[in-house]
């Protein structure tokens, strides 16, 4: 299996993208979760961390919490979406399993240093905040990086949260800048994926028809994430967008996209955090990233109903 470390602002889709990494062990080997500030602030993202785990009956998970604010700008969250304590839907009960005492930067670090250089994987499913500080704070650990598979821009799809931005990107783009010139291998997930997989009625059905607290879970998750979208564009479901980062580890070939060149907008109020992207490499920037741009999302749906009905 591939070692992995899950950096989330859990957020609904977050928690599906954790319980689809828990329930993949041929695969995904979870060396820890690191929380950060994004949907909501970090005391929620990492306690919600632990209720995802604790859910899933694994509280020997590690949780680690990290930055609670942006390199250089006030934290954005976004409640609108998510609700106040950012996991809003099912009442579920205070975590009791601890949290690491260790910094999540500290334990990305040790965690680099400390296993055999380019096998330990990064998943970013929130703002890129921990990522670029241990980065920055390390700089060896730069090249011990296997992958980084994110969540995060858009190129098509443009904004969710600025007509020219997507959440993760917007939240911190200082960070997002610092990790895209970082050389690392990067795959993305931008919204041009996640907007196609919807959370319809049928894809969903799986989920009910589970019969456990993990399925009930997931459908009141959705719901909840779906009034959002249903509400104010009528659309059919709800973007799980965090899980697919996890799915593309599991089953790469259900994704498709091009290797092409990735830049930040960090200055221009107007279009900040934009991923601008070379989708038709009409310059000759060197490609820094496999920017998808299509799922085969019923395949990814029955993929991941299939393996968190194991849990
Ligand atoms: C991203 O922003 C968050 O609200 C979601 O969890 C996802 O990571 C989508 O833009
Ligand atoms: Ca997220």
């Amino acid at each position: 299996p591939r070692k992995i470390i899950i950096d989330t602002d859990p957020g609904q889709d977050d928690a599906v993208a954790i319980l689809l990494a828990l329930a993949s062990p041929d695969e995904i080997d979870l060396l820890g979760i690191t929380a950060v500030a994004g949907n909501v602030p970090l005391p929620l993202t990492q306690k919600n961390a632990r209720i995802i785990c604790e859910l899933a009956g694994r509280t020997d998970v590690k949780v680690f919490a990290g930055c609670e604010a942006p390199l250089s700008r006030p934290l954005v969250t976004a409640e609108h979406v998510h609700g106040k304590t950012g996991l809003d839907g099912p009442q579920l009960p205070d975590p009791t399993m601890p949290l690491q005492e260790q910094h999540a930067v500290d334990f990305i670090i040790d965690t680099l240093r400390n296993e055999p250089a380019g096998t330990v994987t990064i998943c970013p499913i929130g703002p890129l905040t921990n990522v670029a500080t241990a980065m920055q704070k390390a700089p060896d650990i730069v090249n011990r990086i296997q992958e980084i598979v994110l969540m995060g821009g858009a190129y098509f799809e443009v904004g969710n949260i600025t007509p020219a931005a997507e959440f993760n990107i917007y939240v911190d783009p200082e960070a997002a800048d610092f990790v895209f010139k970082s050389g690392v291998p990067i795959t993305v997930m931008p919204l041009d994926v996640t907007h196609k997989a919807l959370t319809t009625k049928s894809r969903m059905q799986p989920f009910a028809d589970m019969g456990n607290l993990i399925g009930k879970m997931i459908i009141e998750w959705t719901d909840f994430f779906e009034r959002f979208d249903k509400e104010k564009y009528g659309s059919d479901g709800a973007p799980l967008h965090d899980p697919c980062t996890i799915a593309y580890l599991i089953q790469p070939d259900l994704f498709k996209g091009r290797h092409i060149n990735v830049e930040i907008e960090t200055k221009s109020d107007l279009t900040l955090g934009m991923t601008v992207s070379d989708w038709w490499r009409v310059t000759d920037r060197a490609p820094n990233a496999m920017f998808m741009g299509d799922v085969d999302a019923d395949a990814f749906f029955a993929m991941m109903a299939e393996r968190i009905g194991t849990l």
